[in-house]
């Protein structure tokens, strides 16, 4: 079976009304702030870079993004007209951000358009993740980056002990709302095979006790999905939220997940990666001039603004120098 948001097209407003809500609850909880904030901030882009990111749902994502990323322009794909419709609205007025209907498999954006896909918490929703992951690199530009950010669902936990019942309530979420729950694991060898180079897997411990709220709304969605698929009764789903909320009142709850970040890049070309990741202030031209000759490119164009250094094509598109660019 599909999970529920593999099949997002077919989602009743008011279970549509429900993840919007959860998307919102974890991106704005100071736990998912801070895995976010690590690992965004490690995606280092060349300036003015655009942006592609899948599944962007109602836009609870992209504003991490925007404030950690930090794009000249993001684009924003989502299979769902109303999460579409949502994030148009939060970013009113906002001329860098747009977005659009579209699918991880079918982007709906040209050919190499891109320097980052980003896909924060879409794969484990994803029916064919090889299909998306060849569309991610028909439209990113040679030597450009595919950041992959999702739960480790299959290590989903709520139990204080061996045989817990709430952790059958976790049962009815990866059932029914996740569609793979292993595919962070799979990921590596499936990017390396659609032709990406891995460049980092990361992983990102999220664990939750006072104040449990994005694991709570998921446990309820997972039940209330469960009671729609005729798993368990709505009495058992009563008893699931009454159990979760006592420990959450007597301090006993405990909720836990491993995340993982993924970043890998379109062309293999490392030597790209490493220049961008220093430090501006240590970069000189003769370190690009070294890395280029190191990826075999000539050197025969002198900068015109008198400093010696060569003209580098391919990391200014306009053809200047580096020191002119800086
Ligand atoms: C858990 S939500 C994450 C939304 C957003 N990235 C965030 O973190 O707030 C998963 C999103 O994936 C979208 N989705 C489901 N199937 C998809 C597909 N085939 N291609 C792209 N996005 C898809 C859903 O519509 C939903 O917005």
């Amino acid at each position: 079976m599909t999970g529920l948001l593999a099949r997002i097209r077919e989602q009743p407003p008011e279970v549509l009304e429900a993840i919007a809500h959860s998307m919102n609850v974890r991106a704005s909880e100071p736990a998912m702030r801070a895995i976010c904030a690590r690992y965004m901030a490690r995606i280092t882009l060349p300036e003015g870079a655009h942006v592609l990111e899948v599944g962007c749902g109602n836009g609870a994502a992209t504003k991490l993004i925007m404030q950690h990323v930090n794009p000249g322009r993001l684009v924003g794909i989502d299979p769902s007209s109303t999460f579409v419709d949502m994030a148009r609205e939060t970013f009113a007025g906002e001329p860098l951000v747009s977005f659009a209907l579209g699918d991880a498999v079918a982007t709906g954006q040209g050919d190499a358009c891109f320097d980052l896909v980003i896909a924060h918490t879409v794969y484990s929703h994803l029916v064919d993740p090889e299909e998306a992951l060849t569309e991610a690199h028909r439209v990113l530009r040679p030597g450009r980056r595919l950041v992959i950010f999702d739960g480790d669902f299959a290590t989903l936990t709520v139990a204080l002990f061996d045989g817990d019942p709430l952790q059958a309530a976790v049962g009815g979420v990866l059932r029914n709302l996740v569609h793979a729950p292993y595919i962070m694991r799979r990921l590596p060898a499936l990017v390396t095979s659609a032709g990406f180079s891995l460049h980092s897997v990361e992983p990102h411990g999220y664990v939750q006790t006072s104040s449990p709220d994005y694991l709570l709304t998921l446990l309820s969605r997972g039940s209330y999905a469960a009671v729609q698929a005729g798993e368990i009764s709505q009495e058992v789903v009563d008893s699931f939220d009454r159990e979760a909320r006592r420990r959450v009142a007597n301090g006993t709850f405990y909720g836990a997940m491993l995340f993982l970040s993924l970043t890998a890049c379109k062309g293999g070309d490392s030597a790209t990666l490493v220049a961008r990741r220093r430090p501006r202030a240590e970069r000189s031209t003769s370190d690009f001039c070294s890395i280029w000759q190191r990826i075999g490119r000539s050197l025969d164009e002198r900068c015109l603004s008198g400093c010696a250094g060569k003209v580098l094509p391919a990391i200014s598109r306009s053809s200047q120098c580096w020191c002119r660019k800086r």
